[in-house]
């Protein structure tokens, strides 16, 4: 048995404009790393967090109670009966404080090295729990559209009400997603403690209506519908003026061939759904868009159906 497990764990699109704590989308190419290694004694410590240019991490603590990483991990292998200590290193690919769900993919990267380690290794979806336990530390509540995505890849839906079960959906054909990252910053759990605990029965009836055309439209690959329903009437007009490019990149957006656009979980991160023939225009104009009110920015794109977690080593 190995005594040293790597596992990668995606950013995601928390809420995906539509479905408020309950719709997630995992992205390609940019995640989280975690080497999870056998050590002396018992319990999981953190050995180091290391920052994309391969440095520690300046801002990021190597207290095991305050790691998402960690906190994940150590709440899977104190289940599970994990033989030995347990100790990991953090390798951080996804900005902080970005919302494209970075405590989620530390979490998640962290179960997934941990189990791997177990006697008895877990089936991914039973993962979920832990991983949860982690992002709960971090955001200060409960909602499961980073984790879910970031563990199982793809378009899921998890309302907080069907916990721990999952679906996975049906993705478009020939829909990318473009995320702009802006060199701002919001930290989610403030975000989630400013917002309405009510909306009216017209904003709640019309976001229902938009959810289920919305998943539907991804199913059938309808992208008039998709451009019809990619919409959040109760809290991204309640965030909007957090993010002060918002308004300027959504524009841009939909200018260029936007499906739909809308804030990456709390923001600052801003995401697009598009036809894939326009997708590298449309990242370019959300840039430009950016970048014109003097905010650096950096744009990923990727297809709906981006793979989930997985052990690399
Ligand atoms: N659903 C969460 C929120 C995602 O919008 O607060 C945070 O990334």
């Amino acid at each position: 048995m190995s005594d040293s497990v790597t596992a990668f764990a995606p950013a995601s699109i928390g809420n995906l404009g539509v479905g408020f704590d309950m719709l997630g989308l995992a992205l390609a190419d940019v995640g989280d790393r975690v080497t999870a290694r056998r050590a002396d004694g018992d319990g999981v410590r953190v050995a180091a967090v290391y920052g994309l240019d391969g440095e520690p991490h300046p801002y990021l603590s190597a207290d095991t109670n305050q790691n998402t990483a960690s906190i994940a991990a150590a709440a899977l292998w104190g289940d599970k009966g994990g033989q030995s200590g347990l100790e990991l290193s953090i390798r951080k690919g996804v900005p902080l404080q970005s919302g494209m769900g970075s405590s989620a993919a530390s979490a998640v990267a962290g179960v997934v090295a941990a189990n791997a380690l177990l006697p008895e290794p877990l089936a991914t979806e039973a993962l979920l729990p832990y991983a949860l336990e982690g992002e709960k530390f971090a955001s200060g509540g409960l909602h499961a559209d980073n984790v879910a995505p970031s563990l199982l890849g793809g378009l899921v839906l998890c309302p907080t009400v069907l916990l721990p079960r999952t679906v996975n959906l049906e993705v478009p054909d020939g829909v990318s997603a473009v995320l702009l990252h802006p060199e701002l910053s919001v930290n989610t759990a403030h975000s989630r403690r400013g917002l309405a605990r009510g909306c009216t029965v017209e904003q709640w009836l019309a976001q229902q209506g938009y959810l289920a055309g919305f998943i539907t439209a991804c199913a059938r690959s309808d992208i008039e519908l998709i451009r019809a329903t990619l919409k959040d009437v109760i809290i991204e007009p309640q965030r909007a003026e957090s993010v002060k490019c918002f308004e300027d990149v959504r524009a841009a957006a939909l200018a260029s061939g936007a499906l739909g656009c809308s804030l990456s979980g709390s923001g600052p991160s801003i995401f697009a759904l598009v036809e894939d023939r326009h997708a590298k225009n449309l990242a370019v104009c959300m840039e430009q868009a950016c970048r014109a009110l003097g905010i650096d920015c950096q744009t990923w794109i990727s297809p709906m159906d981006a793979p989930g977690a997985r052990v690399e080593t």
